[in-house]
């Protein structure tokens, strides 16, 4: 990864670029108000951004609850997908939840959803059970993975 691109964590004057983000990305995109809430109501939460000359090009969000964190979400702008900054963000955060004392790490991704299958994989997660009809706009099944970290 190139040294342009640097992470830090998500702050309110973001949240504009990380709607950006999040409706270049997913189907049922969270609120402005969410990501709000996440920043200032949420102690469990944990949100990073890459940026590239104030210009966010990715974010990932966990719940760290004692030992375990929980993937929120993790998206890059299509503009920049397949260059491994996704790859980055995901060790990143990895490395952080681990420093603040989680031993593992999950997430809930959609069974269609290859691509992020394929990079959760790379990164050493397992297949854990499946949650029946989680996703609200096409009731799509979860495949629930996680890592020990
Ligand atoms: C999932 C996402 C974050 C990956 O980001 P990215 O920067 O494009 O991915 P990277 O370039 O870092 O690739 C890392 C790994 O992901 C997988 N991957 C990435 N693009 C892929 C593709 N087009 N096909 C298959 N696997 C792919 C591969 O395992 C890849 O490793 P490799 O290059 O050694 O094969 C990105 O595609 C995205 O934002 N998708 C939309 C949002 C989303 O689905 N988020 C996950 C919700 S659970």
């Amino acid at each position: 990864m190139v040294d342009s691109f640097v992470f830090r964590y998500m702050k309110e004057e973001d949240i504009d670029q990380i709607l950006e983000v999040e409706h270049a990305s997913f189907a049922t995109p969270w609120s402005r108000e969410a990501f709000y809430n996440e920043i200032y109501n949420n102690k469990f939460a944990v949100y990073i951004v890459l940026e590239e000359d104030d210009k966010i090009i990715g974010y990932c969000g966990t719940w760290i609850v004692i030992d375990e964190a929980h993937v929120t979400n993790v998206a890059i702008l299509p503009a920049y997908r397949g260059r491994k900054l996704g790859e980055a963000l995901l060790r990143k955060m990895m490395t952080i939840a681990k420093e603040m004392g989680a031993r593992s790490m999950t997430l809930e991704v959609r069974v269609t959803n290859h691509v992020a299958q394929s990079l959760y994989r790379k990164l050493g997660f397992q297949n854990g059970g499946i949650r029946k009809n989680y996703y609200s706009d096409n009731q799509e099944d979860a495949l629930v993975m996680w890592v020990n970290i």
